[in-house]
């Protein structure tokens, strides 16, 4: 296994410790996720059930025999597992490479914790190394373009990309991310936005970084 790879599966083997039995809980999407599932099916904790983020881990609840919910079917969350595609010291993230920021936003939003595993390389003293990704309706791409280049972004359509929500993702380079609450606000007031994957308001309580060195754990 990659290096990397071998780090995510550390990070999400370490988040199990706060998974409590015989309640619900949020799950994101991507790779530590799926290394989380694995490692949630493998350990002898059960759930109640799963509230997922997307076609992609419903697939590996499924798979590993997890039961999901829908987040219609509950009364909130105690605890939200996700990684990040980049997180500060402050724990706010940039999320959605893998297309699916709306349904995570919406599930964090939900639950009472929230818990990001990553591997170190996603852990970075300033957001916007990566390209922001928003989810745009199909028929604003264009004007909802133009307006993220007054922004001072590059944005740029994910080819051949469509979410679960059957919308597309414009991936925005270059922005100047040195005050990611008012970014994230000022992206999401564009009319055709659905969501960006600033997660400011909705920052990770705590960090479950698969490190070289260890596990390190950051609030
Ligand atoms: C998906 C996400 C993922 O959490 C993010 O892309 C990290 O993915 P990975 O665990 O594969 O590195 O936001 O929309």
């Amino acid at each position: 296994m990659a290096i990397q790879d071998e780090l995510k599966r550390q990070a999400a083997e370490k988040a199990l410790e706060y998974v409590q039995e015989n309640e619900y809980l949020g799950i994101g999407t991507g790779s530590t996720v799926r290394f989380f599932i694995e490692a949630l099916a493998q350990s002898r904790k059960r759930i109640k059930g799963a509230v997922s983020t997307s076609a992609q881990t419903s697939e590996a609840l499924k798979s590993f025999g997890i039961p999901e919910v829908t987040l219609n079917e509950v009364n909130g969350l105690p605890l939200y597992i996700d990684g990040a595609d980049e997180i500060n010291h402050l724990l706010q993230m940039i999320k959605g490479g893998g297309g699916a920021l709306v349904n995570e936003k919406i599930v964090a939003s939900a639950a009472e914790k929230f818990i990001c595993i990553a591997d170190e390389s996603k852990y970075t003293s300033r957001l916007g190394h990566v390209p922001l990704p928003v989810e745009v309706m199909p028929n604003a791409r264009s004007l909802v373009a133009r307006r993220l280049l007054k922004l001072g972004g590059e944005p740029e359509l994910r080819l051949g990309f469509t979410t679960d929500n059957g919308n597309q993702i414009l991936d925005v380079a270059n922005l100047n991310l040195n005050e990611p609450i008012k970014m994230e606000d000022a992206i999401n007031n564009i009319p055709g936005v659905v969501d960006n994957g600033l997660f400011t308001h909705y920052s990770a309580d705590l960090l479950v970084l698969g490190c070289s060195s260890g596990v390190q754990i950051l609030t």
